[in-house]
Formats: C-alpha cells, sequence, structure tokens
C-alpha cells in the first residue's frame, strides 16, 4: 500500500499494529480515558499514562514489547481548537519498550515504519533532536540520536534542535506526564505537507512541516526535589498522532478534510445550512465537531460520566456547552448535538463501547442541550448588558458577573472568558473563584487545577490504598447481599480512595459500619497479598473480579488476598494487609443513576 491508499483512520491503525506484531511487539486494547489510579489528571493524555507502573519497572503480563492505538483527551489544548490541527481528543499510535530495546532500534523501527510502510519518501522527512540544556549539565546533547539519524539517510541540514532547555514547552524533552516520573531527551519527526518543494534545511517554525512522531528516550525519572536521576528500567515510548497522520498522508493540511471528520462536517453543513468551505464558517464547524467527537467518547465509556459541576463531568458540560453556543452562531435554531453525535459513532466502529452506551450518549446530549438552551440566549443579553456597563476606563469583567453568569445562566467561567476576549476584555478570574469557594464547595478542576498531567505513584499510602481498594470492593457484594456489585471505576491519591460501584440506592449508616467493620477485620486477619499471571479467560473463569466495560489484554494480573479476594488488576499492592492500618469510609454519595461513589482513608 502506498501513502495514497491510505484513507481511512482504520487502515492506518492496521497497519502500524500489524507492522509492530511483525516485529515482536503485543498488541493491547486501548484503556479507558479516565485514568485509573491518578490524582493529577483528569483523562488519560497519551498511551504512556495507562502503563506507568511498567515504565517504572513492574513487569507486564505481555512481555517488553507493547503496541496499542490509544484513546486520549487533551484539555490544555481547548483553546486552539478551531484551526486545522488541534483537537481535544485524540487516538494516539503508541509502542513501547519496557526495558527492551533502546534508542537505535527504536529510532529505525519509527523510520522503517514511516518510509517503507507508510512509504514517506526521506526528501519529505526532518527531525528533532535534543540540544542539551546549560541548567543540567548532567544530561549531554544527544549526539547519538543525530548519529543514528544520518545513518539512516537523514542529511545533517533536516536535523534540528529546539532551542528551548528541559523546562521549555519548545524542546526536545518528555514528561513527566505529572510533578514526577519517567521523563528523557525525545527525538519528533516531521512531514513535509504541501506539494511545494521541501526546502534543504529543516525549519521547525514553518508550519509546513507538521510533526507526525515523538519517540521519547525514557531514561530518567524526575523527582520530588526536581532532580533527574537515571532509571533503573530504560524504556522507549513512541506517540503519534492518528488525525494528522491520515491528514499529511493524504496531502491535507486540515484535519477536518480527512474521512475521520468529513461525516461530521457534512452533517453540521446539512443542519446548519452553510458550507465547510467558506472561511468564515470553518471555526465555528471545527469546534463543534471536535467537541461533540470528544464528548461521544467521554459519554461513551463505561464510567458513567454526566455532564456535572465538577472534574471530568465539567469538561464535558464545557465541551457540550461551548458547541451548542457556536452553533447558535451559525445559525442553527434547534438541537443539533445529538444528531452530530450520531454521524460520529459509526466512524468508530472498533470502540464498542459507543455503541453500546448509544442511548445513554444521545439522551444525555439532547438533555443537556435542552438544560442550556433554557438559558443561553438570556445568559448572552446579561453578558452584553454587563459588558455595555463597564465604566469606559474598566476593561474587565468582574468575579461576581462571571459567577452570577456561571449561577444563573450556567456559563462555564472558559465561556465567559471567551465572551469577554472577543470584546478585548479581560475577567477577574480570582475573585471569580473566591465567589465560587464561597458558594460551594468544588473541585479543583473548576479552577482549572487539575488540567496539569500526573503520573500514578507507588509509594507505601498508594499500596496500601490500592490493597484497600480490593477488600472494600469484595466487602461491598457481602454486606449488601448483592452479587452483581462491579467496579465501576477506582481513582487513588496519596490521601485517599474513590470507588465507584452499581448500587441502586444510599447506603445505611448500618450498612457502612459493616463494611468498614469487615475490611478491618480482613486487615488485621493478617492476609497475604499474591499475584499471578493468567490469560484474561482463566482469569474471569476463575472468578476474578473485573472491572465493568474495562478492556484487558489477553494476558493478565490476578491479586489474591487470602481467600478472600480475587482481582485482575495492575497494582501495585502490599504484601500482606496488615500493613494497610486502620480503614475508614469518609463519604458515601451518588455520582449518577444506580451508581454509588465511596471515598475512604486508611489511617
Ligand atoms: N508520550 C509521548 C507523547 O505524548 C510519546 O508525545
Amino acid at each position: 500500500m502506498s501513502v495514497n491508499h491510505i484513507k481511512t483512520r482504520q487502515q492506518l491503525i492496521q497497519l502500524y499494529l500489524d507492522f509492530f506484531k511483525s516485529k515482536n511487539h503485543k498488541i493491547i486494547p486501548s484503556s479507558s480515558l479516565i485514568p485509573e489510579n491518578d490524582p493529577t489528571v483528569l483523562f488519560t493524555t497519551a498511551g504512556m499514562h495507562p502503563l506507568v507502573p511498567f515504565l517504572l519497572g513492574q513487569k507486564h503480563p505481555l512481555g517488553k514489547r507493547l503496541v496499542d492505538v490509544q484513546k486520549c483527551i487533551r484539555t490544555q489544548d481547548i483553546d486552539e481548537v478551531g484551526d486545522a490541527i488541534h483537537h481535544t481528543f485524540f487516538e494516539m499510535l503508541g509502542n513501547w519498550s519496557l526495558g527492551d530495546y533502546f534508542k537505535e532500534k527504536a529510532i529505525k523501527l519509527t523510520f522503517e515504519f514511516h518510509n517503507k510502510i507508510l512509504g514517506i519518501k526521506k526528501e519529505k522527512y526532518a527531525v528533532s533532536v535534543f540540544d542539551g540544556d546549560k541548567e543540567y549539565p548532567k544530561i549531554p546533547k544527544d549526539s547519538e540520536c543525530t548519529n543514528i539519524w544520518v545513518s539512516l539517510g537523514i542529511p545533517k541540514e533536516r536535523i534540528a534542535f529546539l532551542k528551548g532547555g528541559i523546562k521549555d514547552s519548545n524542546n526536545n524533552w518528555w514528561g513527566p506526564a505529572g510533578q514526577t516520573g519517567p521523563c528523557g531527551p525525545c527525538t519528533e519527526m516531521f512531514y513535509w505537507s504541501t506539494e511545494e518543494k521541501p526546502p534543504k534545511k529543516f525549519d521547525v517554525d514553518d508550519k509546513r512541516w507538521v510533526e507526525i512522531g515523538n519517540d521519547v528516550i525514557m531514561q530518567y525519572v524526575e523527582e520530588n526535589n526536581g532532580e533527574y536521576v537515571l532509571a533503573k528500567q530504560k524504556n522507549i515510548d513512541f506517540g503519534g498522532g492518528v488525525e494528522r497522520t491520515l491528514a499529511v498522508l493524504n496531502g491535507l493540511n486540515d484535519n477536518y478534510e480527512t474521512s475521520i471528520f468529513q461525516p461530521i462536517i457534512k452533517e453540521i453543513e446539512k443542519i446548519s445550512h452553510k458550507s465547510y468551505s467558506e472561511e468564515k464558517n470553518k471555526k465555528a464547524m471545527r469546534i463543534i465537531a471536535d467537541h461533540i467527537r470528544a464528548s461521544v467518547f467521554i459519554l461513551g465509556d463505561d464510567h458513567g460520566i454526566k455532564p456535572t459541576n465538577t472534574e471530568q463531568g465539567y469538561v464535558l458540560r464545557r465541551l457540550i456547552r461551548r458547541a451548542i453556543r457556536y452553533g447558535k452562531l451559525l445559525g442553527i435554531k434547534e438541537n443539533f448535538t445529538s444528531k452530530i453525535a450520531k454521524s460520529v459513532i459509526p466512524i468508530y466502529q472498533d470502540y464498542s463501547e459507543l455503541k453500546r452506551n448509544e442511548k445513554i450518549i444521545l439522551n444525555e446530549l439532547e438533555q443537556e442541550e435542552t438544560r442550556f438552551n433554557q438559558t443561553l440566549e438570556q445568559g448572552i443579553r446579561k453578558f452584553d448588558e454587563i459588558s455595555k456597563n463597564l465604566e469606559k476606563s474598566k476593561k474587565e469583567i468582574s468575579g461576581k458577573d462571571a459567577f452570577l453568569l456561571f449561577q444563573s445562566y450556567g456559563f462555564p467561567i472558559e465561556m465567559t472568558q471567551e465572551l469577554a476576549k472577543e470584546k478585548k476584555l479581560n475577567v477577574n478570574l480570582k475573585e471569580y473563584n473566591s465567589e465560587f469557594a464561597k458558594h460551594q464547595e468544588l473541585s479543583r478542576t473548576a479552577s482549572a487545577g487539575m488540567f496539569k498531567s500526573g503520573l500514578a505513584d507507588n509509594s507505601e499510602t498508594t499500596k496500601k490504598l490500592h490493597t484497600a481498594t480490593h477488600l472494600l470492593n469484595e466487602a461491598l457484594r457481602i454486606v449488601l447481599k448483592d452479587k452483581n456489585i462491579k467496579q465501576k471505576g477506582s481513582n487513588i491519591t496519596p490521601e485517599r480512595l474513590r470507588f465507584d460501584f452499581n448500587f441502586p440506592r444510599k447506603l445505611t449508616n448500618e450498612e457502612i459500619k459493616e463494611i468498614e467493620s469487615l475490611v478491618n477485620k480482613k486487615i488485621k486477619a493478617k492476609l497475604k497479598v499474591t499475584k499471578e499471571e493468567m490469560p484474561l479467560n482463566k482469569a474471569l473463569n476463575s472468578g476474578a473480579q473485573a472491572e465493568f466495560g474495562a478492556k484487558y489484554p489477553s494476558i493478565v494480573s490476578v491479586y489474591t488476598v487470602g481467600s478472600f479476594s480475587k482481582e485482575i488488576c495492575t497494582g501495585p499492592h502490599v504484601n500482606n494487609t496488615s500493613e494497610i492500618g486502620h480503614f475508614k469510609i469518609i463519604k458515601e454519595e451518588s455520582v449518577a443513576a444506580g451508581i454509588r461513589r465511596i471515598k475512604a482513608i486508611v489511617e
């Protein structure tokens, strides 16, 4: 197959998985968009994210070479959406060496895939390499990498050293994804995306060069004190965006013109009676296509995320409401988001969760749109009134007014900021945040505290909470006398565990006490925690608990706690329940219809 024959995402993904399979990589399924066990991020932001325990040295049941395509969401780029290449949701091709092959082999594999399999010619290829950082003299410039590229026939003029240091975003350094964790220099690959003759010299600032891949050479770990230490296990982490790669292979410099987005854009054209080919409609149509696609994936993720004012639910609400506002700007009068969603689902037939949750996706969009439509127009009028009444010299909307727009008209603060920006005004965010804090106890999300990426940590407390979660999972089924209770989600921070499960009603105080005391009894019983690797089928047949709707690889780790609990899990765990301490439930609440949430601590 040559470049010109790769028309669909499925074709590209298949070629990628097949190629790495032929190089002895095992295919792993895409993990959920909602990260397990990660305190500092709301969404999975890269393919490496769910693999952090294995990048840190834990043995992966499928071995040392893995490949996948991972659904990702990056909300920090949300303001850029509307241009030709930025997205909130995207798919990432990923291959990993977990302490197996290293730099030379990784670069050769990536190049072979780009050059031989995708048919990208050397003449249209350029790379960037880590230049070193004066602040960190122990971490050298990556000349080795340059030599490897030269040996593959990439001329020196096509190898750039990005000038930003380790802490700069314009650099050749990747990670850690959070405050601490695996990271290292990286080498990025670029493709000349237009018909014009590519210049001899590679200039990263020339937007016609589009980044299509990144090999992270994970040989360091950033520690709490900000020091970089050599990693015990050296890894390779490749990531490549599906949307961009497909676009450039088809000679397009607009991702929205690819076969991925065309059905969505066509639907928007049909509903709005406007054409994408007209420049003035492009931004709104791209935002609607992007945000509704992301919303479909969040709602379809089996975690029961609904539009709310906290955490993932807040991001979802923000995406839907922003899409609705842009729909209005296009002149759409009727409810439209669920119609757009209907055009998204068939594009992604390989994600069975979307089909399975189709009704929920469409209903939630419909409801959220109806809710927002009741206040949107009045809210816009209110906003206009507020901005008109500002004193001439004052170019700022007060936090109080921004909060009024949020509370009475449902305007996410980011929407008010966007409206303000269009009128060249600021919003007093500090005051808004303190208004917010005054009115309700809020998740850190709404004030953007949780958009930073982060990693699961393997601290002692986290291990205790992990094992306590298994005990809680089992105790719930026993105390509530309901064998059908299943994990619907879990999130562990060094402070607490959070566990979601299906159950139709509030738990009574007695039940909570009983659950606590059963877990504590099992802690006191000094049960041994053991780990075993086995094929997924065998694990399920042996009665091991699995999270509802989660996708697992063909070989999994099963953790057994005495004869009390057996669960498929990646860990990490304590060796004996006696290490856990005292278990205490601090909150029990509803998160969605039929789904309860427990927060608990160990002391
Ligand atoms: N984790 C790397 C990235 O996101 C591959 O670019």
